[in-house]
């Protein structure tokens, strides 16, 4: 697939090295695309990429939660590691930091300004009344601007504060990766919405999410590395609450996933169309989507069982239930009963009825990271180019 290339010179470089080792049909490396040295991440979205930020600032999650890798509760709502440590790590890069949290954090190479439950529009209902977080996108966009320069007057200064800032040159180089929008259709879906209404709101969050992307590119942003929403209809807090909804082959919700289809498709739309806005951005989408739904329709193949069922959860066909959490307790008939783990998360894709485990999670890094859903086919290791050439 072709996109309006505006760096044209560089395309015209690359295109004729291409007909150069064709014409030959001498493997020479030297043609190869280079590899990007992304010295930061910078992250924005929701619980499926938080690594502290909710934690920090409102509800931080308790035992089991974090039992496979950190062995405690580390911010995050998943047993293990999430997409975007599996990113860091690929990088040679820490664990990213959460914005808001004030204790221990070092954001030499990157900060995460996810939280969950964020939205990408601003949210009717936060938390503690209601079921989002207040940090939805814009909110997030301003904190990076202001990281931004903050941070630089901190390096300035010098003390001890300076080398845990990132390095003004990294803002540029940096790798800018989203994932954001499941959310704001949940609010819909259980919202006093029709699943129709739902999807009448798709093309102005879209838009939303457009906006952002142009402010944080008029930041000096280049390299954009967004993931599109997955299929919300196989989870369980979709499936044990709307249990009358209409099942597809593998027991996921269809009108739910066709609703998440959708806003994809506006996704990719405004993606194709940001990359004709921001000529100088390199801009991935990533289709997180079909990925996560291969879990579901083939678990066995991937080595997983029970896809649609909470390993942390309580009650029910999908062991979820809307008013007791993984790591709650249920009171009833004199005795307490502790909502823990299946013990095995690593052989299961649904951690608490919403999250995924770190296995699934490593599954979806290893098969995202290769190019081979990247709208682009482009790798997440060039993410850096708007194209670029395979090495032979
Ligand atoms: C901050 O993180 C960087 C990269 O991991 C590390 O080299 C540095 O020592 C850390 N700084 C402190 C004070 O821990
Ligand atoms: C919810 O929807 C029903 C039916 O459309 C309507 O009568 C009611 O006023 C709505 N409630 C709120 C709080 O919007
Ligand atoms: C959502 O809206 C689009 C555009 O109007 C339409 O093509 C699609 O069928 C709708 N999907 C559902 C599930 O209503
Ligand atoms: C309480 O006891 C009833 C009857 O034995 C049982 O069905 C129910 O699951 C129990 N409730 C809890 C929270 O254990
Ligand atoms: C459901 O959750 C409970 C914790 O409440 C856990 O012990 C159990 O193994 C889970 N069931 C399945 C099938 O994963």
């Amino acid at each position: 697939m072709e996109f309006p290339n505006p760096a044209k010179l560089h395309n015209q470089h690359v295109s004729l090295f291409a007909i150069l080792s064709i014409a030959t049909i001498v493997p020479n490396p030297a043609f190869a695309t280079k590899e990007c040295v992304f010295p930061a991440i910078f992250n924005f979205g929701d619980s499926n990429s938080d690594t502290g930020g909710l934690a920090a600032s409102l509800i931080a999650p308790t035992p089991p939660y974090g039992e496979t890798y950190f062995h405690r509760p580390a911010g995050r709502f998943s047993d293990g590691r999430l997409v975007i440590d599996f990113i860091a790590k690929s990088f040679g890069l820490p664990y990213l930091s959460a914005y808001l949290d004030s204790l221990g954090t070092n954001f030499s190479h990157g900060a995460n300004f996810a939280t969950s439950a964020s939205t990408i529009r601003l949210p009717t209902s936060i938390i503690p009344q209601g079921g989002f977080s207040p940090f939805y996108l814009d909110i997030q966009y301003t904190q990076f601007r202001d990281f931004k320069s903050r941070t630089q007057f901190i390096r300035h200064q010098g003390g001890v504060f300076a080398s845990l800032m990132p390095k003004e040159e990294y803002f540029d180089k940096a790798l800018y990766t989203f994932d954001i929008g499941q959310n704001d259709l949940g609010a819909g879906f259980f919202g006093n919405l029709t699943v129709q209404q739902v999807n009448a709101t798709v093309p102005d969050i879209v838009n939303a999410f457009s906006k952002n992307i142009k402010d944080i590119y008029d930041l000096g942003a280049r390299s954009f590395w967004i993931h599109n929403t997955g299929p919300i209809g196989c989870l369980p807090y979709i499936l044990a609450n709307f249990l009358s909804a209409e099942r597809d082959a593998y027991g996921c919700a269809k009108t739910y996933n066709d609703i998440a289809q959708y806003f994809n498709h506006k996704l990719k739309e405004v993606v194709v169309q940001l990359r004709k806005d921001l000529p100088l951005a390199a801009i991935t989408y990533v289709d997180i989507y079909s990925v996560k739904y291969s879990l579901f329709s083939h678990p066995k193949k991937y080595g997983f069982k029970l896809p649609l069922v909470a390993c942390c959860g309580y009650g029910g066909e999908y062991n979820y239930s809307g008013s007791v959490g993984c790591g709650e307790n249920i009171e009833g008939n004199g005795t307490e009963i502790f909502v823990g783990s299946c013990g095995r998360p690593s052989a299961r894709v649904n951690w608490d009825g919403i999250h995924y485990t770190e296995a699934a999670s490593k599954f979806i890094f290893d098969q995202i990271s290769t190019g081979a859903f990247s709208e682009t086919a482009i790798p997440l290791n060039m993410a850096c180019h708007r194209s670029y050439t395979k090495s032979y």
